[in-house]
């Protein structure tokens, strides 16, 4: 799959997820066989302001094949003067989130809140497309917002004109939040009505589900939010490698890659939630969780990184 001038190695992408598809994580589902990773969600006016949160969230690796970033946001100046930023320069990819269903974003006419709006998305896609000079520019959407009004096809539809490079489409609409019904028909439309590549996303957890996805929709690509969470392997059963999973260096490199950037108060806090999804599924990890919710420092985690390699010895 290819967009613009990317060739992607493989046609699976992480998307953004906020709270998760941080530097360490996308590393590790690149080396895993992902084709694209996206950063988490990074406000177009916090970068615009200087908040410090939004600056964190723009460090990236060297082993990051493609960088792409997320803004979201309801002004198209916002968007503009965030691309037209030197620190986002280095990212050769820019997407634009219209799909985050959360009350907040929307209130504000963020996220989905722009499926609402297809005059103000077209803008915001015009303008970051100009600002991203040449930098393929990218939408993320849903099914439409409501199951009253599915509307993909015409965001999308608005988004080629305006010159995006790749949509890609949760099959969703709003209301349904995370749950419910995957509309594989909406997507199927959306890559009936435009040129540019579309990639579906929803539900996708193994390649009988990226199968169907690719089946019925005719997408050119899938997107792996939920399960790659914890499993960033994921990408590597996708794209038919065998490899050895060694759980605990996994989650050792995601920790120290945490420590990297962060300090280390806030990478012990950002890593506890990885920690427990890395360790989902195990017998006997509940302790470890316990542990690892109670770990204050660098110290208290490397402690317990050492008893994840006695648990999950000869699970493989
Ligand atoms: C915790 C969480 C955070 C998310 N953050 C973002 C985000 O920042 N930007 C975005 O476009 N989508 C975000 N999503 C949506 C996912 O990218 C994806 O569209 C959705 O989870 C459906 O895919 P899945 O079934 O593979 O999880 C988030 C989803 C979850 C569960």
């Amino acid at each position: 799959m290819k967009i613009a001038n990317y060739e992607l190695n493989s046609p699976y992408i992480l998307p953004a997820i906020a709270g998760f598809s941080d530097m360490p994580m996308r590393e590790l589902c690149y080396r895993y066989g992902a084709g694209l990773c996206f950063t988490e969600m990074v406000s177009a006016k916090g970068l615009v302001y200087g908040s410090d949160n939004s600056g964190l969230m723009l460090i990236t690796g060297e082993n990051e094949r493609i960088r792409a970033i997320q803004l979201f946001g309801g002004d198209p100046h916002f968007f503009e003067k965030a691309i037209l930023d030197e620190r986002l320069k280095k990212f050769d990819i820019v997407d634009i989130n219209m799909g985050c269903p959360v009350p907040k974003i929307v209130k504000n006419g963020e996220g989905s809140a722009l499926m609402k709006n297809p005059e103000l998305a077209y803008e915001i896609i015009k303008i970051s497309v100009e600002a991203a000079q040449g930098r393929p520019v990218t939408v993320k959407m849903r099914a439409g917002f409501s199951l009253e009004d599915i509307n993909a096809c015409k965001i999308a539809e608005l988004a080629e004109k305006a010159g995006a490079s790749c949509v890609t489409v949760h099959g969703r609409v709003r209301e349904q939040y995370y749950s419910g019904d995957i509309l594989f028909s909406a997507i199927r439309d959306v890559k009936n009505s435009v040129g540019i590549p579309v990639i579906g996303n929803g539900n996708v957890h193994d390649k009988n589900t990226a199968f169907d996805m690719f089946e019925k929709t005719g997408c050119d690509g899938v997107a792996i939010a939920r399960a790659a969470i914890g499993k960033p392997d994921i990408f590597a059963e996708l794209t038919g490698q065998t490899f050895e999973k060694d759980l605990a260096m996994i989650i050792k490199e995601h920790f120290e890659g945490l420590l990297s950037y962060l300090p280390e108060q806030v990478a012990v806090n950002n890593f506890k939630k990885h920690f427990v999804s890395y360790l989902k599924g195990y017998k006997g990890s509940k302790n470890l969780k316990n542990l690892i919710t109670a770990s204050c420092s660098k110290k208290d985690v490397m402690d317990v990184l050492r008893k994840v390699e006695d648990l999950t010895k000869g699970l493989n």
